[in-house]
C-alpha cells in the first residue's frame, strides 16, 4: 500500500503530541494518596540521626503548628468559607492535603504524620515537579527515597538521583506563592532569586540554606547515614532563615540563634556624616543599607509581615539624644514617619490589608534587592547649646511581624515578637579623633527601646529618601 509523505508527517506529528501529553507532569491532587503510605520523620531519625537533629525544631518541622500560621489559615478559611483550605495547607502540611486529611482547617482530622509540616517522606518522595509556585509538586510515596547522590546504597529503601532536589526549583515550588483567584504574587523568594545575581552565578538555594556558609557554599564534611560512607559534603536540614520569634518558643535555641546569625550576615551598615558642623547647624548624615549576604530581597518571604527599619540616633557630647528616629512607642509600635522595608498589600478598595486572602494589588514595596544598597538621609538641626562630639549611632532592626498584629491575633501579651539588631554602625561630627568611621556591632533586644527623649526632638527634621530602585509596584498575574 502506498502512504503518502504528507501523511506519515501527520501521524508522526501525532505520536509526538501523544507522547507531549503524556509526559506533562500533573501535579498530586489533594485526597489522591493517603497518609500511611508515607513513613514517620522517627523511622528515617534511626538511621539519619543527625540530619533529623537539625530539622527538628527548624521551621519545615513546625510549619503545620505553627501558631501564627494557624491563626491566620483559621482566619482566612473563615472569611473566605473554606475555599483557602487547601490552598494554605499544601504548603504548610502537604501531607495533610494529599491524604484528604484536611480541611477541616482546624487540624482535628489530621494524622500524626501530617502534624509534623514539611517532613523528611514528603521532600524525599517528591518524584518530580510540574513548575514554579503554590506547590505543584508530584508525590510517589514509598521505597524509593530522592536525593542527591548518585551512587547511594540504602539497607531500607532504594535511592534515586534527583537533580531537582540540588537546585532551587525544588525550594521555588513552595517559596513562590500567589492568590488562588486572582494571582498576585504574595510571596516571591524563588522569582527575586531567579531575577537576582545569584541565580546567574548558578548559586542556589540550598548552598546559602543547607550549608553552614550562610552567605555562600561551605563544605560540611560528614555521614548521611550512620551506616554510611564518609563524603565531601552533606547538607544541612536547619531550614533557617530568620524566625527568631517561633523557634524561640517551639524550636530550640539552635534555631532561633541561627536565625538570628543569618540576619546579622546579611546586611551591611554605613553611616556618613559631615566630619564637622557647628551647634545651631542643620546637617545631614547619609546612611546606606546593603543586601550583601541575601540571595533575594531583603526582606524576603512573606514581607506584608515582616519588618525591617533603621533605629537612628544622634547625641552631643555630654550624652544628651537630640533626634531619635524609628523608635518604638510604649505598644511596640514603629513610629509611623518611619520607612519600614517591606511591602504593604490592597484590598479590592486599595486599602491597606493585613489579611493576604483579601490582597487585589501591592500598594508600596521597599525593600532592597540582592547586593543593591538603600540610602537614607537623615538632616536634622544640633542644637545650640550642644557640646562635641555629636555622635550617630544607626542600628538595622528585624521583625517577624508586628506587635499590633500578634496582640490582635492572640491575647495581648502572650507574644512578644522579638526584635533583632541586623547591623550598627556610627559616625561623629567634631571628633578629636577624626577618622571614626562606622565600627559594625550586632545584638538582639528582647526588650525593645522605648525611651523618648521630649523636648529634644523638636530640634530634629527628619527627611528619608531611599535612592534604590526600589518603589516597585509590583502586581503579576498567573
Ligand atoms: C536502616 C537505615 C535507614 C533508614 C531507616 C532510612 N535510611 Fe535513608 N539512607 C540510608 C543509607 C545507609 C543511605 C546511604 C547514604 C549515603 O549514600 O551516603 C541512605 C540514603 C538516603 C537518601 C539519599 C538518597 C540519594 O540517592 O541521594 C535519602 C534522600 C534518604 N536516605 C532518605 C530517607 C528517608 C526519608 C527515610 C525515612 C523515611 C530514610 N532515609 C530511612 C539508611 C537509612
Ligand atoms: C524541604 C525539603 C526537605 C526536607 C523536609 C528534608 N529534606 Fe533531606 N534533602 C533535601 C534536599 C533538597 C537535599 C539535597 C540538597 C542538595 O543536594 O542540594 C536533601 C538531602 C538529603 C540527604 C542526602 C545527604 C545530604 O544531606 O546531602 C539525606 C540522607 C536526607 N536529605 C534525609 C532527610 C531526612 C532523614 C529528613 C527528615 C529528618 C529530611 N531529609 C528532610 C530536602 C529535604
Ligand atoms: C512543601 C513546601 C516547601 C518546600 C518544597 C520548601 N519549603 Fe521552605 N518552608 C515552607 C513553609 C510552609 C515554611 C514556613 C513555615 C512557617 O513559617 O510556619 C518554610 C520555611 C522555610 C525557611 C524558614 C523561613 C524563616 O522565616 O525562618 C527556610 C529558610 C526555608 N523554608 C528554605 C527552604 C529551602 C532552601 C527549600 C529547598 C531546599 C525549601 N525551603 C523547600 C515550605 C516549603
Ligand atoms: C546568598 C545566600 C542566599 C541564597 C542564595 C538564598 N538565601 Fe534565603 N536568606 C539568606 C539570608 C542571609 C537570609 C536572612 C535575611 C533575610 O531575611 O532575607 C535569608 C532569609 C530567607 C528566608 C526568611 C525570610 C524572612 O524574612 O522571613 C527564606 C524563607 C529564605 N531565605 C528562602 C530562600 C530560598 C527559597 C532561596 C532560593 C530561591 C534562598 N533563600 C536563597 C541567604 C540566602
Ligand atoms: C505555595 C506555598 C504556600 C502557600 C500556598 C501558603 N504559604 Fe504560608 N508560608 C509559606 C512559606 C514558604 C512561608 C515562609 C516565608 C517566610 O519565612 O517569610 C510561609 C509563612 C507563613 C506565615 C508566617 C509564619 C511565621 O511564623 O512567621 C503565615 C502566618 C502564613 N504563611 C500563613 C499562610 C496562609 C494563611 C495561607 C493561605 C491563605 C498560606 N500561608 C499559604 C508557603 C505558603
Amino acid at each position: 500500500m502506498f502512504i503518502k509523505p504528507k501523511i506519515v508527517m501527520l501521524f508522526i506529528l501525532l505520536m509526538l503530541l501523544t507522547v507531549n501529553t503524556s509526559l506533562a507532569a500533573e501535579q498530586t491532587a489533594p485526597g489522591s494518596l493517603s497518609s500511611d503510605m508515607f513513613e514517620r520523620d522517627a523511622k528515617c531519625a534511626s538511621c539519619h540521626g543527625i540530619i533529623h537533629s537539625q530539622w527538628e525544631g527548624g521551621m519545615h518541622s513546625l510549619a503545620e503548628i505553627d501558631p501564627f500560621y494557624k491563626k491566620e489559615a483559621e482566619m482566612a478559611s473563615k472569611e473566605t468559607d473554606g475555599l483557602t483550605d487547601t490552598y494554605c495547607a499544601r504548603c504548610h502540611t502537604p501531607i495533610g492535603v494529599v491524604s484528604g486529611e484536611l480541611p477541616p482547617v482546624d487540624g482535628s482530622k489530621l494524622s500524626d504524620i501530617a502534624k509534623r509540616g514539611v517532613q523528611c517522606d514528603f521532600c524525599h518522595t517528591v518524584s518530580d515537579s510540574a513548575g514554579i509556585g503554590n506547590a505543584p509538586f508530584i508525590l510517589t510515596p514509598g521505597e524509593t527515597k530522592w536525593g542527591p547522590f548518585k551512587d547511594s546504597n540504602s539497607p531500607y529503601h532504594f535511592t534515586e538521583f534527583s537533580d531537582l532536589h540540588t537546585k532551587s526549583e525544588f525550594c521555588g515550588m513552595c517559596h513562590d506563592v500567589s492568590h488562588p483567584t486572582n494571582g498576585l504574587m504574595l510571596e516571591a523568594t524563588y522569582t527575586e532569586w531567579k531575577e537576582g545575581p545569584y541565580s546567574k552565578e548558578g548559586v542556589q538555594c540550598q548552598d546559602c540554606h543547607m550549608t553552614p556558609g550562610i552567605t555562600k557554599y561551605e563544605a560540611n564534611p560528614g555521614k548521611a547515614a550512620s551506616m554510611g560512607p564518609k563524603r565531601d559534603h552533606i547538607y544541612t536540614h536547619y531550614a533557617v532563615g530568620a524566625n527568631a520569634f517561633i523557634t524561640d518558643f517551639l524550636g530550640d535555641d539552635t534555631h532561633r540563634d541561627m536565625a538570628i546569625e543569618r540576619l546579622q550576615s546579611a546586611a551591611t551598615l554605613v553611616v556618613d556624616a559631615p566630619r564637622s558642623a557647628e551647634a545651631g547647624d542643620t546637617v545631614t548624615v547619609d546612611i546606606s543599607i546593603t543586601n550583601s549576604g541575601a540571595g533575594h530581597m531583603l526582606p524576603t518571604g512573606l514581607t506584608d509581615m515582616r519588618e525591617m527599619w533603621l533605629d537612628v540616633t544622634a547625641t552631643d557630647g555630654d550624652g544628651n539624644k537630640f533626634y531619635h528616629y524609628g523608635a518604638l512607642d510604649e505598644d511596640k509600635n514603629i513610629d509611623p514617619d518611619t520607612l519600614v522595608y517591606h511591602t504593604v498589600l490592597g484590598d479590592a478598595d486599595g486599602n491597606p490589608t493585613s489579611k493576604v486572602w483579601l490582597a487585589e494589588s501591592v500598594i508600596s514595596d521597599h525593600r532592597i534587592s540582592p547586593r543593591e544598597t538603600a540610602v537614607e538621609q537623615h538632616t536634622f538641626t544640633i542644637p545650640a547649646d550642644a557640646n562635641d562630639p555629636v555622635i550617630i549611632s544607626a542600628k538595622l532592626q528585624y521583625r517577624s511581624a508586628p506587635q499590633a498584629i500578634i496582640d490582635y491575633l492572640f491575647d495581648e501579651g502572650t507574644y512578644i515578637v522579638p526584635v533583632i539588631i541586623m547591623a550598627q554602625a556610627s559616625d561623629s561630627i567634631n571628633s578629636p579623633d577624626s577618622d571614626t568611621n562606622s565600627d559594625s556591632d550586632k545584638g538582639v533586644q528582647t526588650e525593645p527601646t522605648t525611651e523618648s527623649t521630649p523636648g529634644f526632638e523638636a530640634f530634629g527634621l527628619a527627611g528619608v529618601l531611599v535612592i534604590s530602585a526600589m518603589f516597585v509596584h509590583r502586581k503579576r498575574r498567573v
